[in-house]
């Protein structure tokens, strides 16, 4: 008998992606996207954050390291453990859960300011996303905001699955007023003119 592949979006699957290494999608530091955010006028202020689908952590520990209480979720344990690795060799307040996105709710309903999205859309079922968009507006507080970066690329298939600032407006505008939603303009080489910026408030 031949061991069966796990079904490609899965936890196994996103396992054996890190353990297989170096994961592609991985930039080693935050999205330039949130840099500059942080950088601006405009930054939101330190308060507590979300982070789905985070990774190996570098965006949960940037908004950690900016004050932000962060929750960093994602269900690969190998991405949860080298998360954790990174906030305690900081000594950073970050709280990293291995779960799936989508059990968080009711537990965690209307706790956050912030939730922050660096491509978990994208590596998410399409089909989901009309509940990836519920999933949000129900974590945040009233007036809570996504702060994200959406892989705007056009290629078929995926992960990543691309999506489009339509598709997003379209999507998010039931519970969400787009504050801003614009193209990245310091992405990194591979992914210029692919990712826009959002910052879509929870109505
Ligand atoms: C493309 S990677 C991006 C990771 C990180 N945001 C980054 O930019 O490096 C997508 C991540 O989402 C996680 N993920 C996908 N679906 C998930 C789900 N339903 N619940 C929790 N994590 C999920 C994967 O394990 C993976 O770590």
């Amino acid at each position: 008998m031949t061991a069966q592949s796990p079904s490609p979006l899965s936890s196994d699957a996103w396992e054996e992606r890190y353990q297989a290494g170096p994961p592609r999608w991985d930039l080693g530091h935050p999205a330039p996207a949130f840099k500059t955010l942080l950088e601006s006028a405009d930054a939101p202020k330190p308060s507590s954050a979300i982070v789905l689908g985070a990774g190996r952590g570098h965006d949960a520990v940037f908004f950690a390291q900016h004050g932000f209480a962060v929750t960093a979720v994602d269900f690969a344990p190998s991405a949860i453990q080298a998360l954790e690795e990174q906030a305690q060799a900081q000594d950073l307040p970050l709280k990293p859960l291995q779960r799936d996105i989508f059990g968080l709710l009711p537990e965690y309903a209307g706790q956050f300011d912030y939730a922050i999205e660096h491509t978990c859309f994208c590596a998410i079922d399409p089909a989901l996303r009309p509940a990836y968009v519920e999933l949000v507006a129900n974590l945040l507080v009233p007036g809570g905001e996504l702060l994200a970066v959406f892989f705007t690329h056009s290629r078929s298939g995926g992960p990543p699955f691309g999506t489009t600032a339509a598709e997003v407006r379209q999507l998010f505008e039931p519970h969400f007023e787009i504050v801003t939603l614009e193209p990245v303009t310091n992405s990194i080489p591979s992914r210029q003119g692919e990712e826009h910026f959002g910052r879509l408030r929870k109505r």
